[in-house]
């Protein structure tokens, strides 16, 4: 059922900020005033995580990276599931396994798990069908809520994985003390207030739908994004390929002068991910080179931002204002509401991608 909407992918971008407020709720229960994540993980005796995905799930992974380095202070490996299974990486007791999937039925994911069972000291999974192959060969399983998924592009279970592995972050800095009480207290309450923000981004949709109009009639797209804001550019060229089958790179601000500045030109269109935080202004400069260049930026920030920025950009989409790190939660909805709408105005079979599959369990 749509649910009145034209394609499940609608249906399940907008019920985000319903399902990401009930996955908050289950994770941080509010005990005697201490928000306590409900995971029985221990990572006291962790010295590294490692996680694995395919597709969507990785890059859900590989913004976990930061927050786990960056708050919680335990080294993160990411790896596509596909190439860790045939590596042999060295596992140890002292490492978690991390597997998130939202089918849980991944068979490179399912392999890769296959390959840590009794080699690492918990196999941990992250899945949204609680009855799949992944969740049963788990450790632990922990459930992200988002309810089922149709649309064969990752949506709901998207921001859903983040919203997991964002309390798993919070959970290990505590158990590892490596944060002070209000500190941590500041990261609780940045998580709880991310579905309501998650609501208010809805708001950029016609804005969004305006842009994508225009988007709709290019070959190319880049995606820019600094810092964790980078693994969502490369979300947002990957929804966007999939969907409107427009040729999409995503890369880190930093390394556009390394080599793919040489793409840009006035048939361009660069989307740039940056809210006004602590690397604005290097992302900001990265976006001047463009401009120089003929290059069409579209300026995914808050209105401190837009304003700050200037009027260079060819199109703004404004995001609410979103303190510390779990911003790539909220801006999640742009880029998924930019692939939408481009692939509407193209015509394509949105919920249902020519050569995709909802669930890959051939390898
Ligand atoms: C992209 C997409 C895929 C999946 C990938 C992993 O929109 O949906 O990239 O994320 O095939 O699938 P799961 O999460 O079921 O293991």
């Amino acid at each position: 059922d749509k649910g009145g909407y034209r394609h499940f992918m609608a249906k399940e971008i907008a019920e985000q900020s319903t399902v990401l407020g009930a996955a908050v709720k289950y994770y941080l229960s509010n005990r005697e005033g201490q928000h306590t994540l409900e995971t029985g993980l221990d990572f006291s005796g962790i010295d590294r995580v490692v996680m694995v995905a395919c597709g969507t799930a990785s890059l859900a992974c590989f913004t976990a990276k930061y927050w786990f380095e960056q708050i919680a202070k335990l080294p993160v490996e990411v790896d596509i599931a596909s190439e860790f299974r045939y590596r042999e990486p060295p596992v140890s007791d002292r490492t978690l396994a991390l597997f998130v999937s939202q089918s849980g039925e991944t068979a490179d994911t399912l392999a890769a798990l296959r390959y840590c069972a009794g080699k690492v000291g918990k196999i941990v999974s992250i899945v949204n069908v609680a009855e799949s192959s992944i969740a049963r060969e788990s450790d632990v399983v922990l459930p992200i809520l988002a309810g089922p998924e149709i649309g064969v592009a990752s949506t709901k279970a998207f921001t859903c994985q983040l919203m997991v592995l964002a309390a798993l972050t919070l959970q290990a800095a505590r158990q590892r003390e490596v944060l002070d009480g209000a500190a941590l207290a500041e990261h609780v309450d940045q998580l709880m207030r991310v579905p309501g923000q998650v609501a208010d981004a809805m708001t950029c949709e016609p804005q969004v739908q305006a842009i994508s109009a225009q988007l709709a009639q290019y070959k190319d797209a880049i995606f820019l994004g600094r810092g964790a804001m980078y693994p969502l550019a490369l979300e947002g060229a990957l929804k966007l390929k999939e969907i409107s089958y427009i040729h999409a790179e995503g890369y880190a601000s930093g390394e556009l002068k390394h080599g793919p500045i040489a793409l840009i030109d006035k048939d361009m269109p660069v989307v740039v991910l940056t809210p006004a935080d602590n690397m604005f202004d290097k992302t900001v400069s990265n976006m001047e080179e463009v401009r120089a260049r003929g290059g069409k930026i579209v300026m995914v920030s808050d209105a401190a931002g837009i304003n700050k920025a200037g009027d260079g950009s060819w199109q703004t989409v404004a995001m609410p204002r979103v303190d510390g790190p779990f911003a790539p939660i909220v801006y999640a909805v742009a880029v998924q509401l930019l692939a939408y709408h481009t692939a509407v105005e193209k015509g394509t079979d949105v919920d249902q991608p020519r050569n995709l599959a909802k669930s890959v369990t051939v390898e």
